[in-house]
């Protein structure tokens, strides 16, 4: 009989287990990961964790020997509740992506750019933070690191120009243990609710159904108490209000924000409808991660956030562990065009603001970009400054060729990629780069492909 030795190599090759050659037999990995940066984080992870800190905080993993995970526990449990009326697409999108995005309060707000949670807890792990360590994200956007951070036993910063994103990523953390006993009764009450935003805000984008107006109840007069946080020029003086009061006030608030977009994109529902399906998901979300958190005896770690200028920090030199953050990418996305409704309710002058916002400086595309190198040179710098020799900072970056191609005249793959620049940057600042890596970016409407993580090491010297 002829011995069929192809047939024979593939037969062997494909009873071998590429996991297993990877990983110990105990290490179970978290399921739906497809992509290689994510097996390259598990493999690290394991590589610099002990067990007891893989169950502890490992972002790749769902169960060590008979153990399950932080992460496993966290994600698992009732699926993210989206609204009843939401497209096949966007369910299937979350429940293909709980373990990347669909956990604790980062689903509060669809804030564009964010960072997947799954990943930067996979970072922070990998760059060696460790419970009790400081992290910074000097522009922190929607408060992932912090939110991630706080859930880790880890200490952190975040700074951001948006007043938006600070008032956003407070409320996020503050969605991880305060008590949600009256935005519960706002909910049954949610069209006074809503009467009560509205007549602050003016209507927003549609026409909405005028809702019946009660003469009074008792959410209403919480919101009264503290109506002046979201206009007050002075937030200073509403540091002495009750902190349950404004909790309240504030996550019932991002829900109207988040609310009045949805209503902008998608006319199959009222604001109205729209606002009640989403304070409905903002509670059960927050019930869920607060239920998983007392099961584990988890105590958020102290997290602080402040409003400022990523050129400028005023932290002391040398005193942070720590840095992850994704500056814009160049002039890709108009951070304040987009949050406008918000920061206008906000009474925020956004002229003043146009002016700290990297990415938006300059009259024309070309003067934006030389603008936008400038400034992403003194963050770079400034993140030297801070950070303590041997410490890892991490920059994620993707790379908008397309429109800088058009800019220059050149084409898109003659265009030095930001990535690089970055690393040109930071050389100059004894951050030196150690791993570069590269993910994929999958949502449709991204005219970007891929973006890069720099994990760089401040030098001794
Ligand atoms: C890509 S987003 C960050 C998103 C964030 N990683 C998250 O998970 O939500 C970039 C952020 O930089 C902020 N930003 C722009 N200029 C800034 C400056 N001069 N100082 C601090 N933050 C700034 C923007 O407001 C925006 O929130």
């Amino acid at each position: 009989m002829k011995f069929d030795t192809n047939s024979e190599t593939v037969v062997a090759a494909l009873s071998q287990d590429l996991t297993c050659k990877l990983f110990p037999p105990e290490l179970q990995l978290i399921p739906n990961m497809n992509d290689i940066y994510e097996l390259e984080l598990a493999f690290y992870e394991k590589l610099i964790l002990s067990n007891v800190e893989l169950i502890r905080n490992s972002a790749y993993f769902a169960q060590v020997g008979d153990k399950f995970t932080r992460h496993f526990l966290m994600c698992t449990g009732e699926s993210l509740k989206l609204p009843d009326h939401s497209s096949s697409r966007l369910k299937s999108f979350f429940e293909k992506n709980i373990f990347r995005t669909g956990y604790a309060t980062h689903g509060l707000f669809p804030y564009r750019g964010k960072f997947h949670p799954q990943m930067i807890k996979g970072l922070m792990n990998v760059m060696g933070i460790k419970p009790g360590d400081t992290i910074l994200d000097p522009m922190m956007g929607s408060g992932t690191v912090l939110v991630e951070a706080s859930l880790m036993g880890i200490r952190s910063v975040g700074i951001d120009a948006s007043p938006f994103c600070c008032f956003m990523t407070k409320t996020k953390l503050d969605a991880l243990n305060m008590s949600l006993i009256r935005a519960r009764s706002a909910l049954e009450n949610y069209e006074d609710v809503f009467t009560y935003f509205q007549k602050r805000v003016g209507k927003p984008f549609q026409a909405t159904k005028s809702p019946r107006i009660k003469k009074s109840n008792n959410i209403v007069n919480v919101m009264e108490e503290v109506a002046e946080y979201a206009t007050s020029k002075d937030r200073q003086t509403l540091m002495d209000k009750d902190q349950d009061t404004l909790n309240t006030y504030n996550f019932l608030l991002l829900s109207y924000l988040d609310s009045a977009g949805y209503a902008e994109r998608s006319a199959r529902k009222t604001h109205l409808d729209q606002f009640r399906s989403i304070l409905e998901r903002y509670l059960f979300v927050a019930e869920k991660i607060q239920k998983v958190m007392a099961g584990l005896e988890l105590e958020p770690a102290t997290a602080e956030v402040f409003e400022g200028d990523a050129r400028k920090l005023s932290l002391d030199d040398n005193s942070i562990d720590g840095i992850i953050f994704s500056p814009p990418y160049s002039f890709a996305i108009d951070y304040l065009a987009n949050d406008s409704f918000h920061l206008n309710f906000m009474g925020i002058d956004c002229d003043a603001l146009h002016e700290k916002m990297i990415g938006l400086r300059g009259r024309n595309l070309s003067e934006k970009y030389r603008y936008y190198r400038e400034d992403m040179d003194k963050v770079i710098s400034e993140c030297a400054r801070v950070l303590r020799p041997g410490c890892f900072c991490t920059i994620v970056i993707g790379t908008n060729n397309n429109q800088l191609g058009k800019v220059f005249g050149i084409s898109s793959d003659e265009v030095k990629g930001l990535h690089e620049i970055m690393i040109e940057m930071a050389a100059g600042y004894r951050l030196k780069p150690v791993k570069v890596m590269s993910r994929p970016i999958t949502g449709i409407s991204n005219t970007m492909r891929r973006e890069f993580i720099l994990i760089l090491q401040k030098r001794f010297y």
